[in-house]
């Protein structure tokens, strides 16, 4: 087990077992207006981002919750590691110095370090988030789908808006330090999303670097290895892993209310382009 995993681990059983004593009420706090988990966030956090420095070869990944995060993560880390030694990582890195997750660009300067965003369609989303709250023992959790559903759509929800993320961050989406990739280019091609990621970066690997990374970060083989890297938030975390799941449970209003909403706050956006709406989720 690596020092990364052992973290997540600690991190993660801690997180339970407060989770477990904690009433619903209680589990989000409210930051600048939106609201964070307890046990994984602090206002203290929130607030040194305003001094946060990083290096000029720190690697920044964001990612609305649900987005493919985790597996995103697990990609950078293992094309970083194809770049460098060993002993060169052991002296560059403290890995979880160098890969963190952002939700918004609060932190400063986008020109002065690489941002890798992370974005995935609203409607797969939202149906993975609404199993996450439910099985998260830190997350307050929801009686009915329909529940959520409205939460999701006005935002109301740890980490705030879909919506809103994507519109802040579709403004940076021309910077030539910032690259978007969507869960969906990845799902459909890995290596070649790994070869953008690559580039982006300046990381230089071989083809059979690629093919090794791709078949080591399938969903496959990260949900075999979960308990080993995740613990008990493994089996949350490493779900089902496709792209189109919300076609068993939107209803048709909420189809038509989501088309309505993604095409009010983003339609004719780069990051609509991204997204590629009309292809993933139209009914
Ligand atoms: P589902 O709930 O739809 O299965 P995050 O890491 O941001 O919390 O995102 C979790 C989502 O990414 C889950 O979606 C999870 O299954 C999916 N995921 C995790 N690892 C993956 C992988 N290697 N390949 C494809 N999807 C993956």
């Amino acid at each position: 087990m690596t020092r990364n995993s052992e973290r997540i681990i600690e991190i993660v059983d801690k997180c339970f077992s407060e989770g477990d004593k904690m009433a619903p009420e209680d589990m989000l706090f409210s930051y600048r207006g939106i609201l964070y988990p307890v046990t994984i966030s602090s206002p203290q956090t929130l607030e040194a981002l305003k001094s946060f420095e990083a290096r000029s070869d720190d690697v920044i990944l964001v990612g609305y919750p649900k987005s493919g995060t985790n597996w995103l993560e697990q990609m950078v880390k293992e094309l970083a590691d194809a770049k460098y030694t060993e002993e060169e990582m052991q002296e560059r890195i403290n890995a979880e110095k160098k890969l963190e997750t952002f939700q918004r660009l609060e932190f400063g300067d986008p020109g002065i370090y690489e941002i890798l965003v992370l974005v995935r369609n609203p409607k797969d989303t939202a149906v993975s988030y609404y199993h996450f709250c439910n099985n998260l023992p830190v997350m307050p959790s929801f009686a009915s789908w329909d529940e959520f559903f409205a939460d999701f759509m006005n935002g109301k929800l740890a980490w705030g808006s879909y919506f809103d993320h994507l519109v802040e961050w579709n403004k940076y989406i021309d910077n030539e330090k910032i690259m978007t990739i969507s869960y969906e280019e990845l799902k459909e091609d890995s290596i070649l999303g790994m070869k953008k990621i690559a580039s982006f970066f300046g990381f230089s690997l071989c083809e059979e670097d690629f093919s090794r990374i791709a078949k080591k970060t399938s969903f496959k083989a990260m949900k075999e290895k979960s308990s080993e890297t995740h613990g008990q938030f493994g089996d949350i975390l490493f779900r089902k892993g496709v792209v189109g799941n919300w076609r068993d449970v939107f209803s048709k209003a909420q189809n038509e209310e989501m088309d309505r909403k993604f095409q009010d706050s983003l339609g004719g956006t780069k990051m609509a382009a991204k997204i590629k709406y009309d292809v993933y989720c139209k009914a």
